[in-house]
């Protein structure tokens, strides 16, 4: 495993370096991104959007695949993914729409959706640079505890657990989709270059048994220890739980 981990002391900090990360990989020709959404990289967008503006970061020539969508939400919806990226980044840059790859929620079948989209990214992939978050249950994208590493782009019956987590977007519990499609497990692996995103002490957790733990399929995310370019971005909350790997504390002692 070859994994970098940055501590950072501020919301300020965190969205930047993860921008960083981001405008580095979108240098070269032809740059496919990975993208998450969420409430982690809503700063990370936020500072995209001003490089752009201020410091003239083009996505012009990027591509981009978003990691998952829910199963029955219109694109216009405001809880989907595609209504998600399209407000916090697609109309405020450059890019073409028709390079933004999100799977199509209002779908008739999502099993063939999801070998659609699996097509999609083999025809254009490899992921240059794959940005994600991390459920408290170590889930990515939404590949939930016992996922098979192999699996590519499926669909998928969401826990209880990540309905919950996502109600706070929606008016209620009951309107959160119980089935996503996803990328999956081994289409995350195929990218060049990962960047994991964790704030806050709900993270610690699973964090901890991603990085610390041997790989298991209890825990989706610690697949991503068989990966050899992973970085980790935490702040110093999320950090304690990756403590046993840093040589000075989340607090700097
Ligand atoms: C969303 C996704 C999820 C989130 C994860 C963390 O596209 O793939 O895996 O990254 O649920 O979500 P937040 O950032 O809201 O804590």
């Amino acid at each position: 495993m070859s994994l970098a981990i940055w501590v950072c002391e501020s919301d300020y900090d965190f969205d930047r370096v993860a921008a960083e990360w981001v405008a580095a990989h979108l240098e070269g020709p032809d740059p496919v991104l990975g993208l998450p959404t969420g409430g982690t990289p809503e700063g990370l967008y936020r500072e995209l959007v001003r490089m752009h503006r201020e410091e003239g970061l083009s996505f012009r020539s990027a591509r981009t695949f978003n990691l998952d969508e829910y199963v029955g939400l219109a694109a216009d919806h405001a809880q989907s993914y595609a209504h998600y990226m399209r407000e916090r980044l697609f109309r405020h840059v450059d890019i073409d729409p028709s390079r933004t790859h999100i799977p199509n929620g209002l779908c008739e079948d999502p099993d063939e959706e999801a070998r659609r989209y699996d097509a999609l990214l083999r025809e254009h992939g490899p992921i240059r640079a794959q940005v994600l978050g991390i459920g408290s249950n170590g889930h990515i994208g939404f590949n939930e505890p016992g996922t098979a590493f192999k699996t590519r782009t499926h669909t998928v019956q969401l826990t209880e657990e990540t309905r919950e987590a996502n109600a706070r977007f929606f008016e209620s519990i009951d309107e959160v989709p119980r089935l996503a499609v996803t990328m999956g497990i081994a289409n995350i692996l195929e990218s060049e270059a990962i960047l994991l995103m964790a704030k806050g002490s709900s993270k610690q957790e699973a964090l901890k048994r991603a990085f610390t733990d041997p790989p298991s399929i209890d825990v989706p995310a610690s697949a991503l220890q068989t990966h050899a370019d992973v970085t980790v971005l935490v702040d110093r909350e999320a950090a304690v739980g990756l403590a046993a790997l840093l040589s000075q504390g989340p607090d700097g002692s």
